[in-house]
């Protein structure tokens, strides 16, 4: 779908806009709840046409690329995205893409889309915490901003960024920390990139690590299977255990503060390692960084550290690097400190 151009419209710059679902989409039996609605269930023209004002910020394409709770996303699905994201921002035609996307794994989605997509025009996504049905939604305000961010002219050149509540992140940093609240997203220990306000886009830094254009990797990949375990009080080895028996590729652990693992389940990932399965050291503390041969001996167990990659993002980066080829241990600690 792509919106009419008048000759004044004709100069904007043109935005599309993907749809994936999520609560920005999620509609409910009364304007009050803000729990119990069902998420990815309004189409895209329909959340377009609920932002006031955004034909005068850029020519909308919209696409409709998946309906789904972010809850339920799949690899297949960010395959997709990515391919999609990829053959859009090839056109001359498009000089930009918001996508709408579930708030429970955006985190999980951008830092794929910044690791995979092959352009250097702006990709943004955002999303809402309350569905398009409630009192105060918030979804019509962050889908006005992402597509403010994605026409200003600087949002290109810095990866996949995330516009919510205002605020633009990195999509490397940013992650939700909130199960209820608007203000739901932040970039622990590092902060946001800068803002989005009254239709005015204001940069205070750059993301410094290499994204986008400048990986190895792409989302056209047979994800290979890996896992995240826990480390907490009185664990067990059977989680690992199990996982190697069911030939898992790689483990990233989330360990206690400083990545520091419970010697039931380091004992347990070290014969892992000794079995050829990668292991990456993450924290289950969602702020601050795993230092290499910090709380564990990376070194002497095999382990490779995850710096300040949530477990999650170390996931992401595990399955991209595997995929391209890349399991010996001091390969994998350079593409964990280099991405
Ligand atoms: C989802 O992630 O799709 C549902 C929750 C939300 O978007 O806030």
């Amino acid at each position: 779908m792509t919106t009419s151009a008048t000759p004044q419209a004709a100069a904007l710059p043109r935005i599309a806009v993907l749809a994936t679902g999520g609560t920005i989409a999620g509609s409910a039996p009364d304007a009050a709840n803000t729990a119990g609605y069902q998420a990815g269930v309004i189409g895209v023209a329909q959340l377009l046409a609920a932002v006031p004002g955004l034909d005068s910020v850029a020519q909308i394409h919209a696409e409709q690329v998946a309906s789904v709770d972010s809850k339920d996303m799949s690899f297949a699905l960010w395959s997709t995205l990515a391919q999609r994201v990829n053959e859009l921002l090839a056109s001359d035609d498009i000089d930009g893409v918001v996508i709408t996307h579930g708030t429970d794994t955006l985190e999980e989605t951008a830092y794929v889309l910044h690791l995979t997509v092959k352009s250097a025009k702006p990709v943004i996504l955002t999303a809402a915490m309350r569905p398009a049905s409630a009192l105060s939604a918030d979804g019509p305000l962050n889908l006005l901003n992402a597509v403010t961010l994605a026409a200003s002219g600087q949002a290109g050149g810095q990866g996949v960024l995330v516009a919510f509540n205002n605020r633009i992140h990195c999509a490397r940093d940013v992650a939700k920390i909130s199960t209820y609240a608007v203000d739901a997203f932040q970039s622990p220990e590092i902060g946001a990139l800068g803002w989005v306000q009254d239709g005015r886009v204001e940069f205070q830094r750059r993301a410094l690590r290499p994204h986008t254009v400048d990986t190895p990797f792409g989302a056209a990949i047979q994800w290979p299977q890996v896992e995240i375990v826990t480390s907490y009080a009185g664990v067990s080895r059977l989680a690992v255990d199990a996982l190697v028996s069911a030939g898992v590729r790689g483990i990233v652990v989330a360990g206690t503060g400083n990545g520091s693992i419970h010697a039931t389940l380091q004992q347990a990932l070290s014969d892992a390692v000794a079995k050829g399965i990668p292991v990456v050291r993450a924290s289950r503390v969602g702020s601050g960084h795993v230092m290499h041969n910090g709380a564990a001996k990376d070194d002497a167990l095999g382990f490779v550290s995850a710096g300040t990659l949530s477990p999650f993002k170390a996931r992401v980066l595990l399955m991209l690097a595997l995929a391209t080829g890349t399991s010996e241990k001091a390969e994998l600690q350079r593409v964990f400190d280099t991405y």
